[in-house]
């Protein structure tokens, strides 16, 4: 045991698998005391189980440390309430919250998207941040402390197949960017991570070792980091982890240049310079450069 979140009061959602399953031992492990929210649904968020959650709590105690298990869904009001509530009602306050709860439902293509889906992932990864977030800030500002940790993905820089996910996860970050500038003056911090570790709901096209060696425990390292005391200047910026590897993305991306001319552009100008000085050299570039080389490999 270590001691790097002694004292604290941490709420993770979806902990009952992968990731938050890894971050809630992890916290555990560093004195934290753990809300191991999970409604135990599958990866495409079918069903629901108390098990998932009651798992966690139970490896939890059985190291000697110190949490509960709630089984709200984040995607409610009310469920994500009673996540907040619950640290609150049982430890006296809440530090951390790390937004983690998230499913996936894929569509074959754009003009196949259903409806019910959409909004289930929307409902899930944004609705679910937003009431958990805005639950726990209110906190956070009483104390003057919190730790914000959120859940984005490579898969938000876009990707053939993701429209549903892409968006979410892509709304996850300029979310946690406003988080971050709003809360800063509260002593709360606001940060996102873009993982890579061996998932449950992964096909047998992904499958394979260079996928399974990333495990959610190298994503959990770096997320207690960040949740800590001592990771205080550290707000709004977005890191990649897999295993082994930590890394920061320049987000926003700076402009690269710019067109200028005294007065508006005519569609004709624009035809002649756009592709004469700002786009030369493209062509339909759409492959986002900046994922990480496992996922490159992963994904051919
Ligand atoms: N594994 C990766 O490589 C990876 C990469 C990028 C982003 N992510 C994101 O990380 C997060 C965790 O992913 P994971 O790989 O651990 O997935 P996972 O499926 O193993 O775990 C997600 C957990 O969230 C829970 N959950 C789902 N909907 C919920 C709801 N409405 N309320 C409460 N709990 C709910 C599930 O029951 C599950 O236990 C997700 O947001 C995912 O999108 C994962």
């Amino acid at each position: 045991m270590g001691d790097m979140l002694k004292g604290r009061v941490a709420v993770i959602t979806g902990a009952g698998n992968g990731l938050g399953r890894a971050d809630a031992i992890g916290f555990a492990a560093q004195g934290a005391r753990v809300v191991v929210n999970d409604l135990g649904t599958s990866y495409d968020g079918y069903g629901s189980s108390h098990n998932d959650a009651d798992r966690v709590v139970e490896s939890i105690r059985k190291e000697g440390g110190v949490a509960v298990a709630n089984y709200a869904s984040v995607a409610t009001e009310e469920g994500a309430r009673s996540i907040i509530q619950q640290a609150v009602d049982e430890f006296g306050r809440i530090d951390i919250l790390v937004n983690n709860a998230g499913i996936i439902r894929d569509h074959r293509d754009i003009d196949s998207i259903i409806t019910e889906d959409w909004d289930l992932m929307v409902k899930t990864h944004l609705y679910g941040m937003m009431y958990c977030t805005r639950a726990a800030t209110a906190y956070m500002k009483k104390q003057n402390y919190g730790r914000i940790l959120c859940t984005s993905s490579h898969i938000g820089l876009g990707f053939a197949g993701q429209a549903a996910y892409s968006t979410v996860k892509e709304g996850i970050v300029g979310f946690a960017r406003t988080v971050a500038r709003e809360m800063a003056k509260f002593g709360t911090t606001c940060n996102i991570l873009r993982p890579l570790a061996a998932w449950r709901g992964i096909g047998p096209k992904f499958k394979n070792q260079k996928l399974e060696v990333n495990q959610p425990e190298d994503v959990a390292a770096l997320a207690t980091y960040l949740v800590s005391e001592s990771a205080d200047p550290i707000n709004g910026c977005i890191f990649e982890v897999f295993h082994g590897h930590v890394g920061i993305f320049v987000e926003p991306a700076p402009l690269e240049q710019t067109l200028t001319k005294e007065g508006r552009w005519t569609p004709e100008e624009l035809m002649e310079a756009v592709p004469a000085k700002l786009t030369a050299g493209r062509s339909r570039e759409v492959f986002p450069e900046t994922l990480p080389d496992m996922y490159r490999m992963a994904l051919k």
